[in-house]
């Protein structure tokens, strides 16, 4: 497995619009998406962007992630934690069918074949049961991207 940088923090919500809120006014984010559905997952998502250490807005972002109606996961997961609350860490990796092949020769559950993720690049989930309790995202580095 060849880790790349940690891209995202998906963090569960209610109100994506709350959120940007408070990202905005208590976290001092300046850079936030416009939320966006992405309807084959059943869910709304926005990012808000960190600054890396010389202040470029490209650092790892938080992923703010809304269900959309007839979601069963992430809604699941807001009934167990109706505030919203931390979801799942997505490393990128330079080539994904490599990485789930990885993966699941060392016995890890990959949940579903490779697909387009928010970013447009293809993504896979590892159950969080094979990944020390986290549900891992798995990401294909963005051609071009640093
Ligand atoms: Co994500």
């Amino acid at each position: 497995m060849k880790l790349g940088r940690l891209n995202h923090i998906g963090v569960a919500t209610p109100s994506i619009a709350d959120s940007i809120i408070f990202y905005r006014d208590v976290m001092g984010a300046t850079q936030i998406s416009e939320p966006f559905d992405l309807p084959d997952q059943g869910v709304k998502v926005c990012f808000v962007d960190t600054p890396t250490a010389d202040g470029a807005l490209n650092g790892t972002q938080i992923e703010l992630v809304e269900p959309l109606p007839g979601n069963t996961s992430i809604a699941g997961f807001l009934e167990k934690n109706p505030a919203g609350g931390q979801h799942h860490l997505c490393y990128e990796v330079p080539d994904i069918h490599v990485a789930k092949a990885e993966f699941e020769a060392m016995g890890k559950r990959v949940l579903g074949d490779p697909r387009i993720g928010a970013h447009g690049t293809l993504i896979f989930f590892v159950h969080p049961k094979d990944m020390g309790g986290i549900l891992t995202e798995i990401m294909e580095t963005p051609k071009g991207d640093h």
